[in-house]
């Protein structure tokens, strides 16, 4: 096992260095050139090449290769499916990845990792789906027989709901939330409304960021207000329960450019999955894209945003800020868990309008 360890370390160490090496003779050589180029955006070349690096170490912290595969690379390579190889020439996923053939299939298609490419194969369904699908979004259970279970260590939706009720498998039990008001954190959805509306600004279209199986959605359905949901399955299938609630769940992680034209939303949510562990330069292009796809007028909503209370008068605000936004609502508290007291941590809930024109 220590074995095993060392060797990844040294295998991590040498393909950095190696990246970095390369990196360098490319920029050298670049340098060689008669009229050296004044500064410029970082060449789509070397952030291939950074993607590569990203790709290996991933491959490498998240994957204990075996001996036998790291000293025969020849076998690795004829596995690899040519679609992948063939398809990594046409689509958006860097062009070195088709010089790596291995981490096309190793690193790129972990789970989380996207954009993932497109294959001509078939992929698998459950196969006995029950066609008794719920209209109501808050249905009183989910159907199990129609998700593929083999990736999870729970195999029903009853088995997520004792390990944790809170999870968002138990539609009925959220029939409630975004109604209450038991904080200023609260921004229950009839006063969301009332807000717009006071504002002459109509709600009929609206993101949920990070928004699990889809809730946010299904409260604002029964408004007949349409919400699509960003959710990604980390260890639970998020995205085959909204769709079983008959929400659309859209497969994209924080980091992903938002499948939203410009300027054509009323409203983006942003639950907890937006918080202080994404980091600050992710956030930033968050948040700017989030404003892409707002109309003027348009409301963005950080609902429980927590940060440590520093960091939000230092970093997070002046972020935040940089928007433009006119501030609706802005309440911050502390946060009373046991993390949040550790850390110092706070949450802000802030509903912000973006202004008509810029
Ligand atoms: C939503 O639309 C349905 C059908 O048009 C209507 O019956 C219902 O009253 C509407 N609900 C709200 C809250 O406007």
């Amino acid at each position: 096992m220590g074995y095993t360890m060392g060797l990844n370390l040294v295998l991590l160490m040498a393909m950095v260095a190696t990246n970095i090496l390369s990196l360098y003779h490319l920029s050298s050589s670049i340098n060689q050139t008669p009229k050296p180029p004044p500064p410029q955006p970082v060449p789509d070349y070397l952030l291939h090449q950074l993607h590569t690096i990203r790709a290996t170490m991933n491959h490498l912290t998240r994957h204990h290769p075996d001996t036998s595969s790291t000293s025969s690379s020849g076998t690795n390579k004829a596995a690899v499916p040519s679609d992948l190889i063939l398809y990594s020439q046409l689509s958006p996923i860097a062009s070195s990845c088709h010089n790596h053939p291995d981490l096309l299939t190793k690193a790129l298609i972990l789970r989380g990792c996207h954009p993932l490419p497109r294959r001509r194969c078939f992929t698998k369904t459950s196969s006995k789906p029950t066609s008794s699908l719920p209209q109501n979004p808050f249905p009183s259970s989910l159907p199990s027989s129609n998700v593929l279970w083999t990736k999870y260590s729970c195999k029903s939706f009853d088995c997520l709901n004792r390990f944790n009720p809170n999870l968002g498998f138990d539609p009925a039990q959220d029939i409630a939330n975004f109604m209450t008001y038991r904080s200023e954190l609260d921004l229950p959805i009839p006063q969301l409304l009332q807000i717009a509306k006071a504002a002459n600004s109509v709600v009929r279209l609206g993101l949920d960021v990070g928004g699990g199986t889809g809730t946010f959605a299904a409260r604002m359905k029964l408004y007949n207000i349409t919400v699509v949901t960003t959710t990604m399955n980390l260890g639970a299938p998020y995205n085959e329960a909204a769709a079983l609630r008959g929400l659309v769940p859209l497969h994209v992680p924080l980091q992903q450019r938002l499948p939203v034209f410009d300027g054509v939303l009323d409203l983006v949510r942003c639950g907890h999955a937006v918080n202080r562990w994404i980091p600050l330069t992710v956030l930033e292009f968050l948040l700017y894209d989030m404003d892409r796809v707002l109309r003027g007028g348009g409301y963005l909503w950080l609902d429980h945003f927590f940060s440590k209370g520093v960091d939000l008068e230092k970093v997070f605000a002046p972020l935040i800020g940089k928007l433009g936004y006119r501030k609706v609502k802005w309440a911050t508290a502390s946060k009373t868990d046991s993390s949040g007291l550790k850390n110092g941590e706070v949450y802000l809930t802030a509903l912000l309008q973006k202004p008509v024109s810029k």
